[in-house]
């Protein structure tokens, strides 16, 4: 199975930081933002990787991860957003790369402290559909929203108002190959964007959607709230990102004669 990382976007809420570099390559604590998601997928043994990525200094990400051998990946792919359509709009571009086959989508700054492995090899073996991650949050308004009809999700609400329960819809996303046939059926929200949760609607209604609870701590990092605590829970040494390879040892230096 193949991984997707989204990472378009303009990252306004983080301005002005967002001004000089793209808001995945800041850091979070000791590493950039980009490297979690990274690693969240190869934790999983998914190696073989596409970024998607845009605005100005899209030309970065380059620089940092360059083939992303040093990091563990098998192929390290890129592609580029034109514009901020939405998050179903960047997937769209991941198409040719999926080749027909399921796909693994990870937010370019969610960050989770555990393994995914457990719920992609169950998706793995479930023939057809989608299947998301839920976590219980204190603040559900901020983020996509389950409404539960016995074990099954009934539907997912966009930042709702008045949230029907705490079950926040995670930044991490599985998909058979279906789901590009639906991304070009979306219509844009109200904001204006090609929504991912009319994606997971859409699975809905079709009855082949799934969803797992996700272990351990969770955080997005796209404001200045959660970017904090996003550095604090890795700080605290919660995050399996100390699977992360560090850089490459220096050589060695050439000894006289
Ligand atoms: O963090 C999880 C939440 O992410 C979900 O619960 C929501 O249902 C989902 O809509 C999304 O909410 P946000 O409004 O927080 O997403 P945001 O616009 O911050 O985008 C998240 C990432 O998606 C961003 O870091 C990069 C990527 N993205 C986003 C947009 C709008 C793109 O690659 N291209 C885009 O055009």
């Amino acid at each position: 199975m193949k991984g997707v990382i989204l990472a378009g976007g303009l990252g306004t809420r983080l301005r002005p930081l967002t001004l000089v570099t793209n808001k995945h390559l800041l850091p979070v604590y000791d590493r950039p933002m980009v490297y979690y998601p990274i690693q969240c997928l190869l934790n999983a043994g998914i190696n073989e990787i596409l970024v998607v990525t845009g605005g100005e200094h899209a030309g970065d990400f380059l620089k940092l991860l360059k083939n992303g051998k040093h990091l563990g990946c098998r192929e390290l792919h890129y592609t580029y957003q034109e514009g901020e359509g939405g998050i179903a709009d960047a997937l769209k571009l991941a198409e040719d790369f999926a080749d027909g086959g399921k796909i693994v989508v990870v937010l370019g700054d969610n960050i989770i402290e555990k393994n995914i492995r457990r719920p992609v090899a169950d998706f793995f073996s479930q023939p057809t559909g989608g299947k998301i991650l839920l976590k219980e949050v204190p603040d559900p308004e901020r983020f996509g929203v389950a409404r539960l009809d016995g074990d099954r999700v009934a539907e997912i609400l966009e930042k709702p108002a008045d949230p029907p329960t705490n079950l926040a819809v995670v930044g991490i996303y599985m998909y058979d190959n279906d789901v590009f046939e639906i991304c070009r059926s979306l219509k844009p929200s109200g904001r204006g964007e090609l929504e991912i949760t009319d994606v997971n609607n859409e699975y809905i209604r079709r009855g082949d959607l799934t969803f797992g609870v996700l272990d351990g701590w969770w955080t997005d990092a796209g404001t200045f709230d959660s970017l904090r605590r996003a550095c604090d829970l890795v700080a605290e040494g919660g995050a399996n990102h100390a699977e992360t390879p560090g850089p490459p040892a220096p050589a060695p230096a050439a000894g006289p004669g």
